[in-house]
């Protein structure tokens, strides 16, 4: 496994990192979840991002990398579910953290995002100011912002954040034309999320979920032509763009896990393909959150 470097962190994530958005529902249980985790360590994944929104992840994850701790780059998120502190406040931002670290066993995070944090939060300046307080006291490495569109567009250039994740898939590429260009103008370090396009092109018809939908009815329309296995065109895509540290994957599988490890960068000319047919759909393709 291949690792880049994180913008200007200092820090070096496999070009794969583990989403574990899946990894906290009832789809596994508890030892099955741990064993995924230990399963991607060992493929050489050196990235996990998990949320406290992502049901039982943290701590599964805390579970699994008891004695393992030092061998990932642990990335959360912040701004809510803190019992007794209302949303989107300093002080759930200061004790999202100790929760966090609490969860999952540590006394450092190495990444820790605002997580979808809307633009009038972020400009108020609170939820920054208590985040940047936590990175002084050592408990967490990089500031980051997890988000799209203008939120994201704000967040890189308010030169606050060291990181930032953002949807970057076959079905939504917007990222790619103005935020990551800028990213990696300012030094600040990509994660890519959604990377497979929830795998959108396993509904036979459009499913519910309006953020699945959103990318059935996109794939559909961009009717790009087959190439190859469908993950891996997708995930390819994901890792032949520039200024991308890691592509996050979500999956409860291990054999889908490591075919994303055997999966490389899509060739220039398919990439392109891709590129092409985005921008002849774009019709207000926002960012899907
Ligand atoms: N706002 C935010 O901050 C935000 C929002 C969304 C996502 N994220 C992050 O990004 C990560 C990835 O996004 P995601 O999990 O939403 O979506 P994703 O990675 O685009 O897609 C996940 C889906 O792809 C399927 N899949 C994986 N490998 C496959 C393969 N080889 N063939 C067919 N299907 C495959 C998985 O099913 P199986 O379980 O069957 O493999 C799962 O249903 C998340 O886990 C999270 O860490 C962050």
């Amino acid at each position: 496994m291949q690792t880049r470097a994180l913008g200007t962190t200092g820090l070096r994530v496999s070009e794969i990192g583990l989403g574990a958005g899946p990894l906290g529902g009832s789809e596994l249980d508890d030892r099955a979840a741990i064993e995924l985790v230990h399963a991607a360590l060992e493929l050489g994944i050196s990235l996990i991002d998990t949320a406290p929104s992502y049901g039982r992840s943290e701590l599964r994850i805390g579970a699994a990398l008891r004695g393992r701790r030092e061998r990932v780059v642990l990335s959360t998120k912040l701004g809510y579910a803190v019992p007794g502190v209302p949303d989107w406040t300093g002080p759930c931002i200061t004790a999202g953290i100790d929760l966090a670290l609490d969860r999952m066993g540590t006394t450092w995070l190495d990444i820790a995002h605002l997580h979808s944090c809307p633009l009038d939060v972020l400009e108020r300046g609170e939820v920054l100011d208590a985040l940047e307080a936590a990175v002084r006291a050592g408990k967490v490495r990089a500031a980051a912002y997890s988000g799209d569109n203008r939120e994201l567009a704000w967040a890189i250039d308010s030169g606050r954040f060291a990181v930032v994740q953002c949807s970057v898939n076959l079905a939504d590429q917007r990222a790619l034309d103005a935020a990551i260009p800028r990213a990696i103008e300012r030094g600040v370090g990509v994660l890519a999320k959604r990377s497979l396009a929830n795998a959108a092109w396993r509904d036979a018809s459009q499913p519910g979920a309006p953020d699945r939908a959103e990318y059935w009815r996109r794939m559909r329309e961009m009717n790009l032509p087959p190439h190859g296995e469908p993950a891996a065109h997708a995930l390819g895509f994901v890792l032949a763009q520039s200024g991308i540290s890691s592509a996050l994957l979500g999956t409860t599988s291990l054999a889908n896990l490591a075919a994303a490890v055997a999966t490389g960068a899509l060739d220039a000319r398919s990439a392109q393909t891709a590129r092409d047919a985005f921008r002849r759909c774009d019709r207000g393709w926002d960012g899907v959150i």
